[in-house]
Protein backbone atom coordinates (compact mmCIF):
# COMPACT_ATOMS: atom_id res chain seq x y z
CA UNK A 1 0.00 0.00 0.00
CA UNK A 2 1.43 3.30 -0.36
CA UNK A 3 -0.73 4.52 2.52
CA UNK A 4 0.60 3.83 6.04
CA UNK A 5 -1.84 4.12 8.44
CA UNK A 6 -1.29 5.19 12.04
CA UNK A 7 -2.81 4.93 15.43
CA UNK A 8 -1.38 6.87 18.23
CA UNK A 9 -2.10 6.21 21.87
CA UNK A 10 -1.38 8.80 23.93
CA UNK A 11 -1.78 12.63 22.65
CA UNK A 12 0.19 14.31 25.51
CA UNK A 13 4.06 15.82 25.33
CA UNK A 14 5.15 12.69 23.17
CA UNK A 15 2.00 12.49 21.02
CA UNK A 16 1.24 15.98 20.55
CA UNK A 17 5.10 16.21 18.85
CA UNK A 18 4.73 13.29 17.29
CA UNK A 19 1.17 14.60 14.98
CA UNK A 20 3.09 17.72 14.89
CA UNK A 21 5.99 16.72 13.14
CA UNK A 22 4.24 14.42 10.91
CA UNK A 23 1.77 17.34 9.56
CA UNK A 24 4.73 19.44 9.02
CA UNK A 25 6.87 16.76 7.39
CA UNK A 26 4.17 14.66 5.09
CA UNK A 27 5.16 15.87 2.05
CA UNK A 28 9.06 15.25 2.77
CA UNK A 29 8.35 11.82 4.41
CA UNK A 30 6.55 10.60 1.12
CA UNK A 31 9.32 11.81 -0.88
CA UNK A 32 12.02 9.97 1.34
CA UNK A 33 9.74 6.98 1.58
CA UNK A 34 6.99 6.29 -0.71
CA UNK A 35 4.41 6.22 0.96
CA UNK A 36 1.90 8.78 2.83
CA UNK A 37 2.29 8.54 6.24
CA UNK A 38 -1.33 9.14 8.05
CA UNK A 39 -2.60 9.79 11.74
CA UNK A 40 -5.60 8.32 11.71
CA UNK A 41 -6.30 7.97 15.25
CA UNK A 42 -5.13 9.65 18.43
CA UNK A 43 -6.65 7.72 21.28
CA UNK A 44 -6.69 9.55 24.32
CA UNK A 45 -8.34 9.40 28.47
CA UNK A 46 -10.27 12.84 28.35
CA UNK A 47 -11.74 13.66 24.44
CA UNK A 48 -12.63 16.93 26.02
CA UNK A 49 -9.27 18.25 27.27
CA UNK A 50 -8.13 20.64 25.04
CA UNK A 51 -4.60 19.44 22.82
CA UNK A 52 -2.26 22.06 21.86
CA UNK A 53 -1.68 20.59 18.40
CA UNK A 54 -3.76 20.20 15.67
CA UNK A 55 -5.08 17.31 14.34
CA UNK A 56 -4.34 16.80 10.78
CA UNK A 57 -7.31 16.10 8.04
CA UNK A 58 -9.16 12.84 8.75
CA UNK A 59 -7.82 11.92 11.96
CA UNK A 60 -10.33 11.75 14.94
CA UNK A 61 -9.63 11.61 18.61
CA UNK A 62 -10.89 8.60 20.36
CA UNK A 63 -11.34 7.26 23.76
CA UNK A 64 -11.21 3.75 23.52
CA UNK A 65 -8.49 1.49 22.53
CA UNK A 66 -10.32 -1.11 20.17
CA UNK A 67 -11.17 1.79 17.85
CA UNK A 68 -7.29 1.42 17.03
CA UNK A 69 -6.76 -2.39 17.87
CA UNK A 70 -9.74 -3.58 15.65
CA UNK A 71 -8.86 -1.35 12.64
CA UNK A 72 -7.28 -3.36 9.92
CA UNK A 73 -6.06 -0.43 8.47
CA UNK A 74 -4.19 0.39 11.04
CA UNK A 75 -0.55 -0.48 10.05
CA UNK A 76 1.26 1.17 12.88
CA UNK A 77 0.23 1.46 16.67
CA UNK A 78 2.25 4.34 18.39
CA UNK A 79 2.14 4.00 22.81
CA UNK A 80 2.97 6.96 23.92
CA UNK A 81 0.52 7.16 27.07
CA UNK A 82 2.78 5.50 29.43
CA UNK A 83 1.96 3.14 32.55
CA UNK A 84 2.56 -0.65 32.11
CA UNK A 85 -1.07 -2.22 32.73
CA UNK A 86 -3.64 -1.07 29.87
CA UNK A 87 0.01 -0.05 27.83
CA UNK A 88 0.75 -3.38 28.32
CA UNK A 89 -2.33 -4.46 26.59
CA UNK A 90 -2.15 -2.18 24.01
CA UNK A 91 1.38 -2.81 22.71
CA UNK A 92 0.92 -6.80 22.96
CA UNK A 93 -2.64 -6.98 21.24
CA UNK A 94 -1.32 -4.79 18.56
CA UNK A 95 1.81 -6.58 17.62
CA UNK A 96 -0.52 -10.55 17.85
CA UNK A 97 -2.82 -8.70 15.50
CA UNK A 98 0.03 -7.41 13.00
CA UNK A 99 0.56 -4.16 13.65
CA UNK A 100 4.30 -2.97 14.19
CA UNK A 101 4.55 -0.81 17.49
CA UNK A 102 6.76 2.39 18.01
CA UNK A 103 6.97 2.99 21.53
CA UNK A 104 8.70 5.54 23.87
CA UNK A 105 7.62 3.30 27.29
CA UNK A 106 10.82 2.13 28.71
CA UNK A 107 8.67 1.42 31.77
CA UNK A 108 6.97 -1.27 30.61
CA UNK A 109 9.78 -2.07 28.07
CA UNK A 110 11.91 -2.82 31.48
CA UNK A 111 9.41 -4.50 33.43
CA UNK A 112 8.34 -6.76 30.78
CA UNK A 113 10.99 -7.40 28.37
CA UNK A 114 11.15 -11.15 27.92
CA UNK A 115 7.65 -11.27 27.43
CA UNK A 116 7.66 -8.92 24.54
CA UNK A 117 10.30 -10.61 23.40
CA UNK A 118 8.76 -13.68 24.02
CA UNK A 119 5.65 -12.77 21.57
CA UNK A 120 7.97 -11.28 18.88
CA UNK A 121 9.59 -14.44 19.14
CA UNK A 122 6.18 -15.93 17.80
CA UNK A 123 5.43 -13.12 15.28
CA UNK A 124 6.36 -12.92 11.79
CA UNK A 125 9.07 -10.32 12.80
CA UNK A 126 10.36 -9.06 9.77
CA UNK A 127 6.63 -7.16 8.88
CA UNK A 128 5.48 -6.76 12.51
CA UNK A 129 8.43 -4.66 14.33
CA UNK A 130 8.66 -3.54 17.83
CA UNK A 131 10.82 -0.14 18.15
CA UNK A 132 12.03 2.19 20.94
CA UNK A 133 14.46 4.37 20.60
CA UNK A 134 12.62 7.50 22.00
CA UNK A 135 12.31 4.77 25.38
CA UNK A 136 16.15 5.39 26.73
CA UNK A 137 18.02 9.03 26.25
CA UNK A 138 14.89 10.71 24.69
CA UNK A 139 16.35 12.44 21.30
CA UNK A 140 19.85 10.44 21.51
CA UNK A 141 20.01 8.04 18.73
CA UNK A 142 21.41 5.44 21.82
CA UNK A 143 18.99 2.47 20.57
CA UNK A 144 20.27 2.17 17.26
CA UNK A 145 24.25 2.57 18.20
CA UNK A 146 23.15 -0.47 20.73
CA UNK A 147 22.06 -2.30 17.86
CA UNK A 148 24.23 -1.53 15.38
CA UNK A 149 27.63 0.28 16.13
CA UNK A 150 29.00 -2.02 18.41
CA UNK A 151 28.50 -5.94 17.30
CA UNK A 152 32.11 -5.84 16.91
CA UNK A 153 33.07 -4.58 19.77
CA UNK A 154 33.31 -5.43 24.16
CA UNK A 155 31.30 -2.53 26.29
CA UNK A 156 33.12 -2.44 29.50
CA UNK A 157 31.36 0.30 31.29
CA UNK A 158 28.18 2.44 30.17
CA UNK A 159 27.90 5.38 32.44
CA UNK A 160 26.07 9.36 32.34
CA UNK A 161 22.83 11.12 33.19
CA UNK A 162 20.22 9.19 31.74
CA UNK A 163 17.16 10.70 33.28
CA UNK A 164 16.16 14.61 32.00
CA UNK A 165 13.76 15.59 34.91
CA UNK A 166 16.35 15.35 37.19
CA UNK A 167 19.33 16.49 35.80
CA UNK A 168 17.09 19.47 34.68
CA UNK A 169 16.34 19.57 38.70
CA UNK A 170 19.66 19.30 39.85
CA UNK A 171 20.80 22.16 37.39
CA UNK A 172 17.87 24.23 38.61
CA UNK A 173 19.16 23.85 42.65
CA UNK A 174 22.75 23.78 42.00
CA UNK A 175 23.09 26.80 39.45
CA UNK A 176 19.83 28.74 39.62
CA UNK A 177 19.10 27.96 43.76
CA UNK A 178 15.87 26.81 43.17
CA UNK A 179 14.15 24.51 45.86
CA UNK A 180 13.24 21.15 44.94
CA UNK A 181 9.94 21.65 44.79
CA UNK A 182 10.31 24.10 42.80
CA UNK A 183 12.69 22.79 40.03
CA UNK A 184 10.11 20.07 40.39
CA UNK A 185 7.37 21.59 39.16
CA UNK A 186 9.12 23.29 36.53
CA UNK A 187 10.35 20.29 34.82
CA UNK A 188 6.94 19.21 34.96
CA UNK A 189 5.60 21.84 33.43
CA UNK A 190 8.21 21.27 30.52
CA UNK A 191 6.94 17.96 29.88
CA UNK A 192 10.24 16.40 31.52
CA UNK A 193 9.05 14.51 34.48
CA UNK A 194 6.80 11.06 33.85
CA UNK A 195 3.28 11.20 35.24
CA UNK A 196 4.50 9.94 38.25
CA UNK A 197 7.43 12.03 38.77
CA UNK A 198 8.50 9.50 41.84
CA UNK A 199 9.55 7.47 38.83
CA UNK A 200 11.87 10.07 38.05
CA UNK A 201 13.05 11.37 41.22
CA UNK A 202 13.44 8.04 42.83
CA UNK A 203 16.01 7.28 40.34
CA UNK A 204 13.63 4.56 39.06
CA UNK A 205 13.15 5.78 35.26
CA UNK A 206 17.09 6.11 35.17
CA UNK A 207 17.01 2.19 36.35
CA UNK A 208 14.35 1.20 33.85
CA UNK A 209 16.75 2.86 31.10
CA UNK A 210 19.74 1.25 32.20
CA UNK A 211 18.57 -2.22 32.64
CA UNK A 212 17.40 -1.99 28.54
CA UNK A 213 21.33 -0.65 28.20
CA UNK A 214 22.50 -3.77 29.56
CA UNK A 215 20.33 -6.01 27.29
CA UNK A 216 21.40 -4.32 24.60
CA UNK A 217 25.22 -4.43 25.75
CA UNK A 218 26.15 -7.76 27.50
CA UNK A 219 22.51 -9.49 26.29
CA UNK A 220 21.40 -9.97 29.92
CA UNK A 221 17.95 -10.13 31.35
CA UNK A 222 18.48 -8.38 35.03
CA UNK A 223 15.47 -7.58 37.22
CA UNK A 224 15.67 -4.08 37.84
CA UNK A 225 14.70 -4.27 41.59
CA UNK A 226 18.10 -6.08 41.65
CA UNK A 227 19.91 -2.99 40.45
CA UNK A 228 21.06 -0.47 43.43
CA UNK A 229 18.75 2.46 43.12
CA UNK A 230 18.80 6.09 44.83
CA UNK A 231 17.18 8.88 43.38
CA UNK A 232 17.50 12.47 44.46
CA UNK A 233 14.73 13.01 46.79
CA UNK A 234 17.51 12.93 49.58
CA UNK A 235 19.98 15.77 48.59
CA UNK A 236 20.27 18.96 50.49
CA UNK A 237 20.89 22.49 49.55
CA UNK A 238 24.50 21.56 51.79
CA UNK A 239 25.01 18.34 49.21
CA UNK A 240 25.55 21.13 46.48
CA UNK A 241 27.93 23.48 49.06
CA UNK A 242 29.83 20.43 50.00
CA UNK A 243 29.99 19.46 46.42
CA UNK A 244 31.22 22.87 45.70
CA UNK A 245 33.75 23.24 47.88
CA UNK A 246 35.19 20.06 46.67
CA UNK A 247 35.56 21.48 43.29
CA UNK A 248 32.28 19.80 41.89
CA UNK A 249 29.01 19.21 41.46
CA UNK A 250 26.21 16.52 41.83
CA UNK A 251 24.53 14.55 39.14
CA UNK A 252 22.50 11.13 39.16
CA UNK A 253 24.23 8.84 37.24
CA UNK A 254 23.08 5.30 35.90
CA UNK A 255 26.18 3.07 35.57
CA UNK A 256 26.91 -0.36 34.79
CA UNK A 257 30.31 -1.69 34.05
CA UNK A 258 31.23 -5.28 33.23
CA UNK A 259 34.20 -6.31 35.71
CA UNK A 260 37.31 -8.51 34.63
CA UNK A 261 35.90 -11.43 35.32
CA UNK A 262 32.78 -11.01 33.32
CA UNK A 263 30.48 -10.36 35.75
CA UNK A 264 28.51 -7.07 35.62
CA UNK A 265 27.42 -4.25 38.12
CA UNK A 266 25.03 -1.46 37.78
CA UNK A 267 23.46 1.13 39.57
CA UNK A 268 21.99 4.19 39.57
CA UNK A 269 22.69 7.10 42.40
CA UNK A 270 23.80 10.60 42.63
CA UNK A 271 27.45 11.24 42.38
CA UNK A 272 30.26 13.45 43.18
CA UNK A 273 30.95 14.70 39.74
CA UNK A 274 34.52 16.78 39.92
CA UNK A 275 34.52 20.02 37.42
CA UNK A 276 36.73 18.71 35.23
CA UNK A 277 34.66 15.54 34.03
CA UNK A 278 32.45 16.68 30.98
CA UNK A 279 29.40 15.38 33.02
CA UNK A 280 29.69 18.41 35.37
CA UNK A 281 28.64 20.67 32.33
CA UNK A 282 25.73 18.74 30.84
CA UNK A 283 22.66 20.85 32.13
CA UNK A 284 19.07 20.99 32.01
CA UNK A 285 17.58 18.04 30.43
CA UNK A 286 20.47 17.26 28.40
CA UNK A 287 21.79 13.53 28.86
CA UNK A 288 25.09 12.65 28.17
CA UNK A 289 26.12 8.47 28.40
CA UNK A 290 29.63 7.36 28.01
CA UNK A 291 30.22 4.23 26.59
CA UNK A 292 33.64 2.81 27.40
CA UNK A 293 35.05 -0.79 24.63
CA UNK A 294 37.78 -2.12 23.46
CA UNK A 295 37.62 -1.15 19.68
CA UNK A 296 36.01 2.26 20.18
CA UNK A 297 38.08 2.94 23.79
CA UNK A 298 35.28 5.83 24.68
CA UNK A 299 31.91 7.05 22.79
CA UNK A 300 30.29 9.70 24.27
CA UNK A 301 26.56 10.23 23.31
CA UNK A 302 25.43 13.61 24.53
CA UNK A 303 21.43 15.37 23.67
CA UNK A 304 18.44 16.30 25.02
CA UNK A 305 16.68 13.54 26.96
CA UNK A 306 13.16 14.41 27.67
CA UNK A 307 10.65 16.86 26.15
CA UNK A 308 8.49 16.60 23.30
CA UNK A 309 10.60 17.61 20.46
CA UNK A 310 13.29 15.73 21.03
CA UNK A 311 11.48 12.48 22.32
CA UNK A 312 8.97 12.43 19.05
CA UNK A 313 11.70 12.95 16.93
CA UNK A 314 13.25 9.62 17.67
CA UNK A 315 9.47 8.22 17.54
CA UNK A 316 9.54 9.75 13.87
CA UNK A 317 12.92 7.88 13.19
CA UNK A 318 10.90 4.62 13.75
CA UNK A 319 8.12 5.42 12.02
CA UNK A 320 10.04 6.41 8.86
CA UNK A 321 12.44 3.57 9.46
CA UNK A 322 8.92 1.29 9.19
CA UNK A 323 7.67 3.40 6.59
CA UNK A 324 10.74 2.88 4.24
CA UNK A 325 10.82 -0.74 5.39
CA UNK A 326 13.72 -1.07 7.23
CA UNK A 327 13.63 -4.84 9.54
CA UNK A 328 15.23 -5.05 12.70
CA UNK A 329 15.27 -8.88 13.50
CA UNK A 330 16.26 -8.74 17.05
CA UNK A 331 15.00 -5.60 18.71
CA UNK A 332 16.96 -6.29 22.48
CA UNK A 333 20.39 -8.22 20.67
CA UNK A 334 20.78 -11.83 21.27
CA UNK A 335 20.81 -12.99 24.89
CA UNK A 336 23.66 -14.11 26.40
CA UNK A 337 24.68 -15.81 29.93
CA UNK A 338 26.63 -12.66 31.58
CA UNK A 339 26.19 -13.15 34.98
CA UNK A 340 24.89 -10.33 37.31
CA UNK A 341 26.86 -9.02 40.36
CA UNK A 342 25.94 -6.40 42.02
CA UNK A 343 28.99 -5.53 44.48
CA UNK A 344 28.27 -1.73 44.04
CA UNK A 345 26.32 -1.00 47.00
CA UNK A 346 29.07 0.95 48.99
CA UNK A 347 29.37 3.83 46.05
CA UNK A 348 26.76 5.88 46.76
CA UNK A 349 26.88 9.09 47.23
P1 LIG B 1 1.65 12.74 28.95
O1 LIG B 1 1.14 12.53 30.32
O2 LIG B 1 1.99 14.11 28.50
O3 LIG B 1 0.60 12.15 27.89
C1 LIG B 1 -0.01 10.92 28.06
C2 LIG B 1 -1.15 10.83 27.06
O4 LIG B 1 -1.70 9.52 27.13
C3 LIG B 1 -2.30 11.80 27.34
O5 LIG B 1 -2.79 12.30 26.13
C4 LIG B 1 -3.36 10.95 28.02
O6 LIG B 1 -4.69 11.33 27.76
C5 LIG B 1 -3.10 9.61 27.38
N1 LIG B 1 -3.43 8.51 28.28
C6 LIG B 1 -2.86 8.21 29.46
N2 LIG B 1 -3.44 7.14 30.00
C7 LIG B 1 -4.40 6.77 29.15
C8 LIG B 1 -5.38 5.75 29.16
N3 LIG B 1 -5.45 4.88 30.17
N4 LIG B 1 -6.23 5.67 28.12
C9 LIG B 1 -6.17 6.54 27.08
N5 LIG B 1 -5.27 7.54 27.01
C10 LIG B 1 -4.41 7.64 28.04
O7 LIG B 1 2.91 11.75 28.80
P2 LIG B 1 4.19 11.93 27.88
O8 LIG B 1 3.76 12.25 26.51
O9 LIG B 1 5.17 12.80 28.56
O10 LIG B 1 4.83 10.46 27.95
C11 LIG B 1 4.28 9.39 27.24
C12 LIG B 1 5.24 8.22 27.24
O11 LIG B 1 6.47 8.63 26.66
C13 LIG B 1 5.58 7.66 28.60
O12 LIG B 1 5.76 6.27 28.49
C14 LIG B 1 6.92 8.32 28.93
O13 LIG B 1 7.71 7.55 29.80
C15 LIG B 1 7.54 8.34 27.56
N6 LIG B 1 8.58 9.35 27.38
C16 LIG B 1 8.32 10.66 27.68
C17 LIG B 1 9.29 11.60 27.53
C18 LIG B 1 9.07 13.03 27.85
O14 LIG B 1 10.03 13.80 27.80
N7 LIG B 1 7.86 13.45 28.16
C19 LIG B 1 10.63 11.23 27.03
C20 LIG B 1 10.78 9.82 26.71
C21 LIG B 1 9.79 8.93 26.90
P3 LIG B 1 -5.27 12.74 28.29
O15 LIG B 1 -4.48 13.79 27.56
O16 LIG B 1 -6.71 12.74 27.91
O17 LIG B 1 -5.02 12.76 29.75
N1 LIG C 1 10.99 11.55 32.54
C1 LIG C 1 11.99 11.12 31.60
C2 LIG C 1 13.25 11.90 31.82
C3 LIG C 1 11.49 11.31 30.21
O1 LIG C 1 13.16 12.96 32.44
O2 LIG C 1 14.31 11.48 31.40
C4 LIG C 1 12.48 10.85 29.16
O3 LIG C 1 12.71 9.48 29.26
Amino acid sequence: PDTINLGIFGGGTVGGGIVEILTQKSSYFRQLTGKTIRVRKVCVRDASKPRDFTLPEGCSIVTSYDDILDDDDIDIAVEVMGGTTDAKDVVFTALSKGKSVVTANKALIAKDLPEIEKLLTTLDTDDTQFRYEAAVCGGIPIIRSMQSDFVGDDIKLMSGIINGCTNFMLTAMDRDKKSYDEALDQASKLGYAEADPTLDVGGFDARSKLKILMRLAYGMDVEEDEISCRGITELTKMDFEYAKMLGGTIKLLGVAEKNDDGHVSAFVSPCYVTNDDPLSSVNGATNAIEVVSKNLVSSIYIGQGAGRYPTANSCINDIVALAKGDKTKLPFNPKSDTKFANNYSSVFF
